[in-house]
C-alpha cells in the first residue's frame, strides 16, 4: 500500500490522486488505520484544490463501501429520501418523514449532525428524552416496514467513512467545498435502496453555498453522482438567505416541528415540506395531487400521528407529540431581544445566527463535543416584514444570563434594516433532475 503522505502530498500539490490510491486512503481511514492528522491535511489539500467529478465518484462509492448497504428488499411502499445540504432553521426533514409516510411511502433517512453553524437532525431528535439515533441495519429496514419512517445516524456498518469525515471536516473548517459535500450527501442517499432521493440544496447567508449560482453547482454534482449511479434523483435550489424557520437549536426545532405537523404554522417551513411530500407523492405514487394530499396530512393529523409512531418506535417519548414542552428540555435563562431601528427587514446574516446559537451550546465546537439541546434562539421575523422597536426580534434561551446576553448582542447585529419595502426572497430558485 502507497505511503499515505503521498495521497496528501498528491492533493496538496493539485494533482489528481489514482483511483486505487483515494479509495485505499478513504477505507484505510475508517478502519482506523490512517489517522486523523493525515485525513485532516488531506481534507485541507482537498478544499483548496477541489476534486474532479471522477476523484469525486471514486469518495463517494469508497464511503459506501466502507460499510454495508441497505437494499431494502422487504419494504413493499415506494421509498423515497431527502437530504438537506444544511442549513439554520431548516427542520424540513423532521416533517417531511413523518408526512411522507403518512402518505403511504416509505422514507428510510440518514442524517446528520450539526456540522459548521448548521444544525442536524440527528442533534435535534436527540433533544427528545430516550430518541435513538444509532439503529443496526435491520433494525432500521424493520421500522420503515412497520412504520413507514426512521431518521437515524450512519453507523459502524452504514457508511462508516462519511460518519468519521463529516465529524473531521466540522472541526477543520473543510466543509463548504463542492465535491466533499456532493460525496458526503450522496454517500448516504445511494447506501440506501430507495427510489428517489430528494435534496435540498440551500443558497444564501446561511448555507454553505451563499449564491443560487454556487448552489447550483452544487446541486449539478448531487444530481450527476446519483446518474452514474442510475438512481432517480431530484434537487431544489432553496432560499437560505434566513432562517427557514424560526427555531435555531435542537429541542426548540422539534417543538417547531410539532406545530408544523399540527398544521398550526404557515409559513416557509411548512411550504418546503408540503412541495417536497407533494413532488414524492406525484414522483412515485400520485395523479399530480400530492401537494394537497400533503396539506389534508396536515391538517387532519395523520403526519403528526406518523410522527409520535417514529419517536416511540426510536425509543422517544411519544408524548412529545402532544405537548412537546411536557419532555423537552427547556433552558434556564430566556431573553426576549428587539431590534435596534425600526423598519422592513432586509437582509438576514444567517450564518452569524447559527453561529451564535452554537455559540449558546446548540452545536460544536470540537469534534464529539456533547450539544446542549435546551438552547438556541427563535428568530421571529422573515425578510420583508416590518420591525417595530418595542416588539421582539428573537428569543434567546441560554445557560446563563451572560450567554443570553452576548447571543442577542450577536443577533441584532446579524440583521440590516431598510426604511422602504423589501421584497420576501423566492422559497426555491430552480431544480436540476437526473
Ligand atoms: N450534509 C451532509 O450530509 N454532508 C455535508 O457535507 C454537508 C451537509
Amino acid at each position: 500500500v502507497k505511503d499515505p503522505r503521498e495521497v496528501v502530498a498528491a492533493k496538496r500539490d493539485g494533482r489528481r490522486v489514482e483511483d486505487e490510491d483515494l479509495r485505499e486512503f478513504v477505507l484505510g481511514y475508517a478502519r482506523g488505520e490512517i489517522p486523523d492528522y493525515l485525513a485532516a491535511a488531506f481534507l485541507m489539500a482537498a478544499y483548496l484544490h477541489p476534486l474532479d467529478g471522477g476523484e469525486t465518484l471514486v469518495l463517494t462509492r469508497a464511503m459506501i463501501d466502507s460499510g454495508v448497504t441497505l437494499p431494502l428488499l422487504s419494504v413493499s411502499r415506494p421509498k423515497v429520501d431527502k437530504h438537506s445540504t444544511g442549513g439554520v432553521a431548516d427542520g424540513v426533514t423532521l416533517v417531511f418523514a413523518p408526512l411522507a409516510a403518512s402518505l403511504g411511502l416509505a422514507v428510510a433517512k440518514l442524517s446528520g449532525r450539526g456540522l459548521g453553524h448548521t444544525g442536524g437532525t440527528l442533534d435535534k431528535l436527540e433533544a427528545i428524552p430516550g430518541f435513538r439515533t444509532a439503529l443496526s441495519a435491520e433494525e432500521i429496514e424493520r421500522q420503515v416496514a412497520e412504520v413507514g419512517c426512521v431518521v437515524a445516524a450512519q453507523t459502524e456498518d452504514l457508511v462508516p467513512a462519511d460518519g468519521a469525515l463529516y465529524a473531521l471536516r466540522d472541526a477543520t473548517a473543510t466543509v463548504a467545498s463542492v465535491p466533499l459535500i456532493a460525496a458526503s450527501v450522496m454517500s448516504k442517499k445511494l447506501a440506501i435502496g430507495t427510489d428517489l432521493v430528494l435534496l435540498d440544496v440551500k443558497a444564501g447567508s446561511g448555507a454553505f453555498m451563499k449564491t443560487p449560482e454556487s448552489a447550483a453547482e452544487l446541486a449539478e454534482a448531487c444530481v450527476s453522482l446519483a446518474r452514474d449511479w442510475g438512481r432517480p434523483c431530484s434537487a431544489a435550489i432553496s432560499d437560505m438567505s434566513q432562517p427557514l424557520g424560526a427555531a435555531v437549536g435542537n429541542a426548540l426545532d422539534v417543538a417547531e416541528a410539532v406545530e408544523v405537523l399540527r398544521g398550526e404554522r404557515p409559513g416557509r417551513l411548512t411550504e418546503l415540506a408540503v412541495l417536497f411530500a407533494g413532488r414524492a407523492v406525484d414522483a412515485l405514487a400520485g395523479d399530480g395531487s400530492g401537494e394537497d394530499r400533503a396539506r389534508t396530512a396536515l391538517a387532519d393529523g395523520s403526519a403528526l400521528a406518523a410522527f409520535g409512531r417514529m419517536v416511540e418506535a426510536q425509543g422517544g417519548d411519544g408524548r412529545v407529540a402532544d405537548d412537546p414542552w411536557s419532555v423537552l428540555p427547556r433552558a434556564a435563562v430566556v431573553l426576549g431581544t428587539e431590534p435596534a431601528e425600526e423598519g422592513y427587514l432586509a437582509e438576514v446574516d444567517a450564518e452569524a445566527i447559527g453561529r451564535a446559537a452554537t455559540g449558546l451550546g446548540a452545536g460544536r465546537v470540537r469534534k464529539g463535543d456533547p450539544v446542549d439541546p435546551a438552547v438556541g434562539i427563535v428568530f421571529h421575523p422573515k425578510v420583508g416584514d416590518r420591525l417595530n422597536t418595542g416588539s421582539e426580534l428573537a428569543e434567546i434561551h441560554a445557560r446563563s444570563d451572560d450567554d443570553a446576553a452576548l447571543a442577542a448582542e450577536r443577533v441584532r447585529a446579524a440583521v440590516r434594516v431598510s426604511p422602504d419595502p423589501v421584497e420576501p426572497p423566492a422559497l426555491v430558485y430552480g431544480w436540476r433532475s437526473t
